[in-house]
């Protein structure tokens, strides 16, 4: 059986699983405890696990808050940011996004624009309707689903407190120039989040040279555990950044996210981010080699393949394409014992992908396919004979 789902989710990695174990095992001390030796081991192991993802996208660790993974550190982020704009500083009700953002961050803002409640459609048509005095601006992407520099200032007003742009597709695997991007933003003192959920421990990501204010993480895209993830918030001036929390409670991860603390899902978190920092270039030199192998093969086996998605930049190991004469459900299924494809994003996995909607391949959509490649498998071309 050949995993290609990688960006659905990765497989842990066996070294981190050792680093976890203990933490479920003997180590099973609250890190909010006193004094004695569990609590402050389990403190320690935290504070460690926040050094180890910091020194992955090179922050510093208080810029590191834990949380369950990257939906709650996009509502987070969005809903924290956009709350504290408008109550606390009083500068605006405006966020922009785009078309194609995951999500965690589309129905996060129209919750705040009042256009959705619930989460499915089928809850969401007896909820009521509610004015929370927000605006959004859903971007319009190119052909590959990214943001240009131009339309995003364009559509910067006096009201616009944040901007959350995705770095890598989850679905096509297009990046945007989040650099650029973000430097707009700056230019016109606005706030920018990134969801770099796909792209970290994938590219190099050193928050030193790009000026994001705010990131989302999840570790279960880089062979961590799933439940966990992290929230990136620069530090201001006086190291207190401009956002409510989500999750009210104790006083946990800075007074920003109350819960008592995963340990082990924490601690696997952070032993992810040091393996992927420690082997970031041979990950990336071997994931680039086998996806060109895959899409040779794949070229090969269907002569009328489509690939979409920016052919120089993209996340590497995402090959996303359309099969003009396959019906993408039907095929993945059929051959669901010896490949784990997808034909879309796990999160919208009933519903049309309004990704390819929005890049004019509304169409397609019952023939796009997505691999994404992990570091676990070996000579995948080979095997893909079979499919
Ligand atoms: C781009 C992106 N953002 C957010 C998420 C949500 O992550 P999590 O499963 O940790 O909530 C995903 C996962 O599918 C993703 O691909």
């Amino acid at each position: 059986m050949i995993y290609l789902d990688n960006n659905a989710t990765t497989p842990i990695d066996p070294e981190v699983f050792d680093a976890m174990e203990p933490y479920l095992k003997e180590e099973y001390g609250n890190p909010s405890s006193k004094y004695y030796l569990k609590a402050e081991n389990a403190k320690k192991a935290v504070e460690k696990a926040r050094e180890q993802v910091a020194s992955l996208i090179n922050s510093d660790p208080t810029e590191i808050i834990f949380t369950g993974g990257a939906s709650e550190s996009n509502n987070f982020i969005i809903k924290g940011v956009a709350d504290y704009q408008k109550f606390i500083e009083n500068s605006g009700n405006h966020i922009i996004t785009s078309k194609v953002e995951h999500k965690a961050v589309l129905q996060t803002c129209k919750f705040l624009n009042g256009e959705v409640f619930m989460n499915s459609e089928e809850n969401n048509m007896y909820a009521p309707k509610v004015d929370r005095g927000y605006e959004v601006t859903f971007l319009d992407v190119n052909e590959y689903g990214q943001v240009s520099t131009e339309n995003l200032s364009n559509n910067i007003n006096d009201n616009t407190i944040l901007t959350s742009l995705i770095w890598g597709n989850n679905e096509i695997g297009s990046l945007n120039d989040i650099l650029s991007l973000a430097k707009v933003c700056k230019e016109k003192d606005i706030l920018f989040h990134s969801d770099a959920t796909q792209v970290l421990g994938k590219l190099d990501i050193d928050i030193s040279k790009v000026p994001v204010d705010f990131l989302s993480f999840s570790a279960h895209k880089l062979y961590g555990p799933k439940g966990v993830g992290a929230a990136f918030i620069r530090s201001g001036e006086f190291l207190m950044p401009d956002i409510t929390a989500l999750i009210h409670g104790g006083s946990q991860e800075y007074g920003y996210r109350a819960g008592t603390h995963a340990v082990h899902n924490i601690v696997g978190f952070g032993k992810a981010c040091e393996i992927a920092k420690r082997d970031m270039n041979d990950y990336i030199e071997k994931i680039k080699k086998s996806e060109i192998e895959v899409r040779n093969a794949l070229k090969e086996k269907f002569n009328n393949i489509v690939f979409l998605g920016d052919p120089n930049n993209h996340i590497p190991g995402t090959i996303s394409f359309i099969l003009p004469d396959k019906h993408n459900e039907l095929y993945i299924k059929q051959i669901s014992d010896r490949i784990a494809i997808s034909s879309g994003s796990a999160c919208s996995i009933n519903e049309p992908s309004y990704v390819l909607d929005a890049i004019g391949r509304k169409n397609d959509n019952t023939h796009f396919f997505r691999m994404s490649i992990g570091k676990f498998e070996k000579t995948i071309h080979n095997k893909l004979n079979s499919i």
